[in-house]
């Protein structure tokens, strides 16, 4: 069956919540509410197989210019297909759309997201990110995350 990527419904909510949920268990995602995710859902994008959610992945705004790539995630038996690259890509035409001039994650994945087109960086870079959310992680003191980060929009310069 064909895999079709689209925004999140209401429908999706708890199939997403399970999903995250998966990895926040393992530290790879922080995890989210069902009422987070139902609050954010033009937010979010999934891919669906029928009505099986296989990924998801969201936007989150700190600032007009500036927003994250956060739980990016593919089914476990359905990684490796390609389904976090086109979920991925969703997500960076969305920024694109929304005049996002910066696009950033925190991860694991590092060689994931260098595919998608980010670069290494600096977490100190996105102050919004570290105060939000870094400074309430039990284990901010030990943070094996890297910041990755694609700059979109850039002003032509002629
Ligand atoms: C990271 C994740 C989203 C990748 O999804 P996926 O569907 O398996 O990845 P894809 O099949 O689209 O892979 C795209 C490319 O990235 C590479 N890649 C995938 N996972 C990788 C990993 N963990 N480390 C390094 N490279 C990886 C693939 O080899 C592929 O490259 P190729 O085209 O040269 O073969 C998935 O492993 C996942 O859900 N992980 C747990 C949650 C997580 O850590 N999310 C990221 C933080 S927001």
């Amino acid at each position: 069956m064909k895999i079709k990527v689209r925004r999140a419904s209401p429908q999706d909510v708890s199939a997403i919540a399970a999903l995250v949920a998966s990895y926040a268990k393992s530290g790879d995602l922080l995890p989210r509410s069902r009422q987070e995710i139902a609050s954010s859902l033009v937010s979010w994008v999934v891919a669906v197989r029928g009505e099986a959610v296989q990924a998801c992945g969201s936007l989150v705004h700190y600032t007009p210019m500036l927003s994250e790539i956060r739980s990016l995630a593919v089914a476990e038996d359905a990684k490796r297909n390609g389904l976090g690259m086109v979920v991925g890509q969703a997500l960076i035409e969305e920024a694109r759309g929304r005049g996002v001039h910066t696009l950033f994650a925190l991860t694991r994945t590092t060689g994931f997201f260098q595919k998608l087109g980010f670069e290494i960086s600096l977490e100190q870079r996105f102050p919004e990110k570290v105060w939000r959310d870094c400074r309430l992680c039990p284990i901010q003191d030990r943070c094996d995350e890297v910041a990755v980060v694609m700059n979109l929009n850039q002003p032509v310069i002629h």
